[in-house]
């Protein structure tokens, strides 16, 4: 067991008496209450616990405690500015009434906007691939496509 410290949604975060191998995704949500990142297939596989580590997506499932120790990580529920201000995305997600069932979508967008933070215009292609990793069991694909292109055509980095 070890304490851990890491920065989560610009707080700093203490963990102490902690396993260093729990996941992350475990970690926000059991230790820190934050259940926006959704479990789906514990195996990095589905993205449905996508976050960002230093602006970069990854799968919180699959990344030990111990490998985050000292960094910034955000998730979904950092993703929006001050105040009632959403994310250029989430914006976008609403007005394209993007999900359906729900489940898949904060690691979809938590994909999406680390997508845009390195390329604020990004091709189909680069959105395709981006995207790829993100599977979304009731197929909103098309609509996800669409509200990424919004986002960006409005200057969608946070
Ligand atoms: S739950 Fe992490 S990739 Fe599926
Ligand atoms: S909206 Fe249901 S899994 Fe994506």
């Amino acid at each position: 067991m070890a304490t851990i410290t890491l920065t989560v949604n610009q707080a700093i975060r203490e963990l102490s008496d902690i396993d260093p191998t729990t996941p992350l995704l475990w970690v926000l949500r059991d230790h820190l209450g934050l259940v926006g990142t959704k479990f789906g297939c514990g195996k990095g596989l589905c993205g449905s616990c996508t976050v960002h580590l230093e602006g970069v997506a990854v799968r919180s499932c699959t990344m030990p405690l111990a490998s985050v120790a000292g960094r910034s990580v955000t998730t979904i529920e950092g993703l929006a500015g001050e105040g009632d201000e959403l994310h250029p995305l989430q914006e976008s997600w609403i007005e394209q009434d993007v999900p359906q069932c729900g489940y898949c979508q904060a690691g979809q967008i938590m994909s999406a906007a680390a997508l845009l933070n390195g390329n604020a215009k990004p091709s189909d292609d680069d959105i395709d691939t981006a995207m790829s990793g993100n599977i979304c069991r009731c197929g909103t694909y098309q609509r996800i496509r669409k509200a990424i292109r919004a986002a960006a055509e409005k200057g969608g980095a946070a």
